[in-house]
């Protein structure tokens, strides 16, 4: 089982207390930021944008999670500051040029990830197994934080993580994105979930501040294993 991680989703942070937030999360172990791009196409939303994600790498020391909701991704990675280890998804629904987009992202320094939404088949990305890290399976439909978990996904990680070994690739992560909350990160972990965006029933759940969430976060992954 890899390593978890844990992602905050930055969409879901305090906008108006954002650089003490971003000095918090450092501190108490967040591994990546995720960060949502949408072009109000792809999803019905917008959300932050390339100027941020400049803004970021100045001003925190962890590595982004840059998940492009946008069409026509393999046009558009250079429009995005992207560093030496930071990841970046782009949709498979989205691009018609799934791989040139992926080897794009690997030229410029970035770890390719590939996205799925709820219905779309693990077939999807049988192809480009060579050309990525890391898999995020959507466990809800894109575009707003809050949503409720989509209940199939859960076995769609399981036989993700089991498609990903017996193909000779146990390295490459499995990234799953929505309504991660502390009963299903459980859940996810236990189905080979390792790296967790941490949203609105998470991190950044109310009641309680992101360094005891992201500590319950962890409890709630091991408790997984
Ligand atoms: C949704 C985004 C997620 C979202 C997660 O399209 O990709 O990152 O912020 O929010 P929660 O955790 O509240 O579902
Ligand atoms: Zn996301």
């Amino acid at each position: 089982m890899l390593p978890a991680k844990i992602a905050p989703s930055m969409m879901c942070a305090d906008f108006l207390g954002l650089g003490r937030q971003l000095e918090e999360l450092a501190a108490c172990g967040s591994d990546y930021l995720h960060i949502d791009i949408m072009d109000g196409v792809f999803v019905k939303n917008y959300t932050l944008g390339t100027d941020y994600i400049r803004k970021l790498h100045r001003v925190s020391p962890l590595p982004l999670d840059i998940h492009l909701m946008i069409c026509d991704p393999s046009a558009k990675i250079g429009w995005f500051e992207i560093r030496e280890g930071d990841f970046v998804s782009v949709h498979v629904e989205a691009d018609a040029h799934l791989q040139r987009s992926l080897a794009a992202i690997r030229a410029a320094g970035g770890r390719p990830m590939a996205a799925l939404n709820p219905a779309t088949p693990l077939s999807a990305i049988e192809e480009v197994l060579p050309d990525i890290d890391a898999v995020l399976i959507m466990t809800v439909n894109p575009g707003f934080a809050g949503q409720k978990l989509v209940p199939q996904t859960l076995g769609k990680i399981a036989r993700l993580r089991r498609m990903l070994d017996e193909a000779g690739y146990p390295d490459i992560s499995i990234e799953v994105d929505g309504n991660v909350s502390f009963e299903n990160a459980t859940k996810m972990r236990a189905a080979g979930a390792d790296i967790f965006v941490a949203g609105s029933s998470s991190v950044f759940a109310p009641g309680a501040g992101v360094t005891e969430n992201t500590a319950a976060l962890r409890r709630a992954i091991a408790s997984g294993e």
